[in-house]
């Protein structure tokens, strides 16, 4: 055969089995959702969580989005809270399995409780995304089909860190109100055991304590809340009148000091500096309008945009997956201003 033949006989296998994969993807995806609905469960630790508000409002827009991709298919997506109770999710997982659900997307109440819905679920080969609350790696291995969204609060406890550190730099009277050479301050920790309340605190304060001296005046565990934040610093201001940093371990809690202080009449500009973490869309206004308040972005959308497009993999093309696949972290961003620097 001459060499132009040659390349022109390659040229069409290679057309000819794109078009065939194509078309066949297209069967499969017209035959297997003509068949039967595909039910996706999204199950929430609790809806009541700002930030977990945040998230649900981000897949419901990539929902959306999904739905109108894939006209052919039938698709069901039904969203569940566990009210903050394990033993409560357990039963709500129960009973999607045995109606049936395709995938399951679940963000754990308690993140040691999941070897139990991993045997369920592989029992009856349904695969599962877990997010925002990570199993621990022992029960993520269980099982080829289940995976982990979420971000790395490590990264976040630096980055919170070296916000301190630079806004430090800038404004060194501002932060060291009384000019004693010391910092005091106050963190607001998440849940007791959750590892990322964990690891935040440490690494912030690691962070940070290289590089300035801090002085602690008060640790509180307001649970991700901000009524409990806001009812801790109420009372906390009573006896502890010298806070110049508040390290909170997300926004719902930073926001809340802040305004049990403005509420116990603390003029604005006598604020302490306030940082927290996720990127509520309150705290990325007031960090536009003041430097006395500040956030490091939990990517909410990207993470509801991954889960879900792992959901979908598992539903449109059947992929195999690789260990080192089952992990997605999804990076933390900085507020605007300031890009410059992390
Ligand atoms: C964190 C988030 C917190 C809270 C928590 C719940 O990633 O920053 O605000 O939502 O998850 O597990
Ligand atoms: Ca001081």
């Amino acid at each position: 055969m001459k060499k132009s033949n040659v390349y022109y006989a390659s040229g069409m296998t290679i057309i000819a089995v794109v078009v065939c994969v194509f078309f066949y993807q297209q069967l499969w995806e017209s035959t297997l959702t003509k068949e039967k609905t595909i039910k996706v469960g999204i199950v929430f630790y609790r809806q009541d969580d700002e930030f977990i508000a945040s998230m649900q409002q981000a897949m419901e827009e990539e929902i959306s989005e999904i739905i109108k991709e894939h006209p052919q298919a039938k698709l069901d997506f039904q969203l569940f809270d566990s009210k903050n109770s394990q033993s409560y999710q357990n039963d709500i997982v129960e009973s999607l399995i045995k109606n049936q659900y395709d995938v399951l997307c679940i963000n754990l109440v308690d993140r040691t409780a999941a070897s139990v819905t991993i045997d369920r679920a592989k029992a009856a080969n349904i695969p599962v995304i877990f997010f925002n609350r990570e199993p621990v790696e022992a029960d993520l291995t269980r099982w080829d089909h289940v995976y982990y969204v979420g971000s790395d609060p490590e990264r976040a406890g630096i980055m919170q860190g070296n916000l301190i550190l630079s806004f430090n730099q800038k404004h060194t009277k501002i932060l060291d109100k009384n000019q004693d050479g010391k910092i005091q301050y106050c963190l607001i920790e998440g849940e007791a055991l959750h590892q990322d309340a964990i690891l935040r605190t440490k690494f912030a304060l690691q962070t940070i304590s290289d590089k300035l001296e801090l002085e602690n005046v008060s640790r509180e565990i307001a649970d991700w809340s901000y009524t409990t934040s806001f009812h801790k610093i109420k009372q906390l201001i009573k006896s502890q009148p010298t806070i110049e940093l508040i390290i909170s371990n997300n926004d719902a809690m930073a926001l809340g000091a802040r305004d049990a202080l403005l509420e116990s009449n603390i003029a604005e500009r006598e604020l302490p500096y306030i940082v927290g973490i996720d990127g509520l869309v309150r705290s990325l206004k007031l960090s536009s309008e003041t430097v006395l308040f500040d956030t490091i972005i939990n990517d909410s959308q990207t993470q509801a945009i991954k889960i879900l497009s792992l959901a979908c993999d598992e539903i449109f093309s059947k992929k195999k997956n690789t260990e080192d696949s089952r992990y997605f972290m999804i990076p933390y961003k900085t507020t605007e201003k300031n890009s410059e620097f992390l």
